[in-house]
C-alpha cells in the first residue's frame, strides 16, 4: 500500500469538530515514524508544512485552515493534495530534521513557520538544491534571505500595521472617553506592555507602533511596566499579577502583543477580584475565538484580526500555482516578486457580529 500521511478525499478519515489538534499530532507522529511516498509515483501535490510549535493558538488556527482549505481546493480543482504537517516544538534543530524529511519524501512545496527567524538561509539552501519552492509564513526572514532565490516567498501580515491599529483602538477610546480612561486625571496615559517572543518581528513592531500611534496623535504616555510573556497566556497572567501588586491601580491600559497574553492579563485581574469598573483597558491582536468571546463580554476592549484564514488560503493558492508551473503572481497579490501581505482589521464590540458571521 502506498504510504500516505493524509489524503483529503479519503472517506476513511472523518474529522469530527474539535479533533484538529489531535489529528495534527497524529500526523506529526506518523511523519516521524517515516511514512512517505515518491515523487511522480502519483499525481498528488505534496505540501510539507513545518510549524514552529503547535502549542500556539494562532498557529494552530492557521494549520487548521490549511487543512480545510486544501480539502476545499481538492474538491474544487480535482487536484489531489496531500498535506504533511510537522510540529517543531520550538526547536530549530527538530524543525531542520523535519524539513530534511519533507525533502526526502519529495514534497513539491514547503511552507515553513520558522522557529528561529535567523535560520532561514540553511533551509533555503536545502530547498534550492532540490528545486523545491519555499513559502515562509508568520515568522519573517530578513529581506536578504528572501532574495536568495526566486522561488522563496513570504506570506504574512504587516507587523507595523497591527501595532498601529492596536494603537488606534486605544486612541479612539482615549478620545471618546478620556475621563474614564485617564483614571488619575493627569492627562497622561499610564500603560503596561506585555510583549511577545523577543526578536519576533510582531513583538518588536507591535510594541513600537501601538505607542507611536498615540504619541504621534499628541497623547502623552507613560510606560509603567513592560516584559515579555512569549505569546503565552500563563506567563502573561503571572507578569500581570505582579504588576497589579506593585503598581496598585496605576495602570490605565495594558497593551498585549497578542490575544493569548491579553487573556492572561484578564485571568490575573479576575483572580484579583477587582471590580470591573476599575480594570485597565486591555487590547490584544489576533482575534482568536476566546478573545472574541472576551470582547463580547467586555473584558477585552478590542483586538486586531490577524487573518490566519487568508494566510492559509494564499499558501494553498500559491502551492497549486507552483505545482502546475504557473506564475504564483497569477494566483495571489505578490509584492516585489516574493511577498504576500494580508491586511489586519480592528475589532471591537461594535463590529463583532460582522466578524463572527464571516
Ligand atoms: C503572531 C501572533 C501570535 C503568535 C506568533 C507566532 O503573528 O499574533 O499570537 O502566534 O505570531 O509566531
Ligand atoms: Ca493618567
Amino acid at each position: 500500500m502506498r504510504p500516505r500521511i493524509r489524503s483529503f478525499s479519503s472517506p476513511s478519515c472523518p474529522r469530527p469538530a474539535g479533533s484538529g489538534r489531535m489529528a495534527l499530532l497524529l500526523l506529526a507522529a506518523l511523519l516521524l515514524a517515516g511514512c512517505g511516498g515518491r515523487k511522480n509515483q502519483d499525481d498528488s501535490l505534496r505540501i510539507g508544512v513545518a510549524l514552529y510549535t503547535q502549542d500556539d493558538t494562532f498557529i494552530s488556527t492557521v494549520a487548521q485552515n490549511l487543512e480545510w482549505l486544501a480539502q476545499e481546493a481538492e474538491g474544487r480543482t480535482g487536484q489531489k493534495i496531500n498535506l504533511f504537517i510537522s510540529d517543531g516544538r520550538s526547536s530549530q534543530s527538530t524543525q531542520m530534521d523535519q524539513v530534511d524529511r519533507f525533502l526526502a519524501r519529495q514534497c513539491d512545496v514547503l511552507c515553513v513557520n520558522l522557529v528561529d527567524r535567523t535560520a532561514a538561509a540553511v533551509i533555503i539552501d536545502k530547498a534550492e538544491a532540490e528545486g523545491v519552492p519555499l513559502i515562509f509564513f508568520n515568522r519573517q526572514p530578513v529581506a536578504e534571505d528572501i532574495q536568495r532565490w526566486s522561488q522563496i516567498y513570504y506570506v504574512g501580515a504587516s507587523a507595523q500595521e497591527s501595532g498601529a491599529l492596536q494603537g488606534r483602538l486605544v486612541l479612539d477610546a482615549w478620545r471618546q472617553n478620556q475621563e474614564e480612561l485617564d483614571r488619575n486625571g493627569d492627562g497622561v496615559l499610564q500603560y503596561a506592555m506585555l510583549e511577545g517572543e523577543p526578536g519576533h518581528q510582531d513583538a518588536l513592531l507591535r510594541t513600537e507602533y501601538s505607542v507611536k500611534t498615540l504619541t504621534d496623535a499628541g497623547v502623552e504616555v507613560e510606560k509603567l511596566a513592560n516584559d515579555t510573556a512569549n505569546w503565552n497566556r500563563a506567563q502573561a497572567s503571572a507578569r500581570t499579577a505582579q504588576w497589579l501588586e506593585e503598581l496598585d491601580g496605576q495602570i490605565e491600559v495594558v497593551f498585549c502583543n497578542n490575544d493569548d497574553m491579553a487573556l492572561g492579563a484578564i485571568d490575573a485581574l479576575e483572580k484579583q477580584g477587582l471590580d470591573r469598573s476599575l480594570w485597565p483597558l486591555i487590547v490584544g491582536v489576533d482575534a482568536t475565538a476566546p478573545a472574541l468571546e472576551a470582547v463580547a463580554s467586555g473584558q477585552l476592549y478590542g483586538t486586531v484580526l490577524n487573518d490566519g484564514r487568508g494566510q492559509a488560503q494564499a499558501m494553498v493558492d500559491m502551492a497549486l500555482a507552483l505545482w502546475s508551473g504557473e506564475d504564483p503572481a497569477q494566483a495571489v497579490d505578490l509584492e516585489d516578486g516574493h511577498y504576500v501581505w494580508l491586511p489586519y482589521r480592528m475589532v471591537t464590540r461594535e463590529n463583532l457580529d460582522e466578524l463572527r458571521e464571516n
